[in-house]
């Protein structure tokens, strides 16, 4: 596998850059980006500064939230501008449009070294589908098209894989960084190799549960998504959801020879927004409880197990974290991967805010910024706007 990485790029002095960011980040209720949500755009800067230094005309595309190819105040990109320019220290532009007269303008008079940010393309219903003339007016705003929007790779959409058609198209740091990590957890670990999964749903992770089975030593599962697995295998699980429609999936998993370890203890409650939880083995639940949390004979175990690993990969909570009471299993893996000698290789939008939240993101080898183009990437999936950068 090879990347064209920007790093091979002589001379770009004066070119106009075209660079695609996922700067789709929650914002707070008062529309700012919020203290610990900026991440996404913390780890784009090093390619924005790199092309600054190289006197390069910084033209960014991102999208917010899914507007659905309507314009909407509420997901332009203002405060992600203003967050932006915090970041890297200097003034970001913000074009009240996409493409058009104004942007034309604002492109034309952009000087060596600075840059600008176009309004949410998602605000063009041209762009979720791909559109190739849409992607073709984007393209003439550049000489050059960097993909630094790892977290939106795998979406089919017109500024992420179109554009490729119309222009030389390269890595950005931060999605080289991210492919060389994936593909090394999921190819070349160094083993032995614990693989953790956790999260809402079996649907959305099972196809990486089952890669994973080829190279990982245990694969240790938690979050509500357990569930299906210990109702699979016999457990009761009280009034736990869980998914019906992924038992024949679940069964094909083997199940018998401990490489899928599943909880042995929980914390239980008879609401999600209960004050306080009831610690015990499964055998023990009550028909009337919900399983919201991994329990301490639970975390003990995994552990144990992470002890012996060279290297660890995770991805999702292992309860629901929204309510503090249901956190606690959540927080002391994360307490315990940071304090690991093995390498972390950690991924997921819940997992990593909680991360970030405990102040603890230095403390992995690698934080991941995608969210199902992380997972799609880990069923081993080629990414749409990976086409045209990796041979
Ligand atoms: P990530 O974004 O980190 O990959 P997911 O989106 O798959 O994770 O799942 C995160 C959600 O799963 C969280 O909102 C959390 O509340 C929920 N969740 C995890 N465990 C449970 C559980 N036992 N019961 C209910 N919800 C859970
Ligand atoms: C993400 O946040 O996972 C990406 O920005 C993709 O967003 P989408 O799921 O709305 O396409
Ligand atoms: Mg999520």
């Amino acid at each position: 596998m090879t990347i064209k990485s920007i790093k091979q790029l002589k001379n770009l002095k004066g070119k106009r850059v075209l660079v695609r960011a996922d700067f789709n980040v929650p914002l707070t209720k008062d529309g700012k980006v919020g203290q610990s949500e900026d991440f996404r755009i913390v780890r784009t800067a090093p390619t924005i500064n790199y092309l600054i230094k190289k006197g390069a005309r910084v033209i960014i595309m991102a999208h917010l939230g899914r507007p659905e190819g309507k314009t909407n105040p509420k997901l332009s990109l203002k405060p992600v501008a203003k967050r932006l320019a915090q970041v890297i220290n200097r003034p970001v532009k913000l074009s009240p449009e996409i493409v058009g007269a104004k942007t034309t303008e604002l492109v034309k008079n952009l000087k060596n070294g600075e840059v600008l940010l176009l309004e949410n393309v998602r605000f063009d219903a041209r762009e979720e589908t791909a559109d190739k003339k849409f992607a073709q007016q984007l393209s003439i705003l550049g000489d050059l098209f960097v993909n630094d929007g790892f977290a939106v790779s795998h979406r089919d959409q017109a500024s992420v894989s179109t554009i490729q058609q119309f222009l030389p198209s390269y890595a950005g740091f931060l999605l080289e960084d991210e492919i060389n990590h994936l593909n090394r957890a999921l190819r070349l670990p160094k083993k032995p190799l614990v693989v953790i999964i956790g999260g809402a749903k079996m649907e959305t992770k099972i196809k990486v549960i089952k890669n994973f089975t080829k190279v990982a030593k245990r694969v240790l599962l938690g979050g509500a998504l357990a569930n299906t697995v210990l109702k699979v295998m016999g457990v009761t699980i009280g009034k736990s959801a869980f998914e019906p429609e992924m038992f024949a999936e679940v069964k094909k998993l083997k199940l018998t020879d401990n490489q899928i370890v599943v909880p042995v203890d929980g914390v239980m409650a008879t609401k999600t927004d209960a004050k306080s939880g009831r610690m015990d083995a499964f055998a023990d639940i009550k028909s009337d409880e919900l399983i919201l949390d991994i329990g301490p004979d639970t975390i003990k175990l995994y552990a144990s197990i992470i002890k012996s690993a060279k290297m660890v990969m995770w991805n999702g909570p292992m309860g629901l974290i929204e309510n503090p009471v249901f956190a606690k299993g959540t927080k002391s893996l994360i307490k315990i991967l940071a304090a690991a000698k093995a390498e972390t290789i950690i991924g997921g939008g819940e997992t990593v805010q909680m991360i970030r939240k405990m102040k603890l993101e230095d403390k992995f080898t690698f934080i991941s910024t995608g969210g199902g183009a992380m997972l799609e990437f880990l069923e081993g999936k080629k990414l749409p706007g990976l086409k045209n950068i990796i041979k």
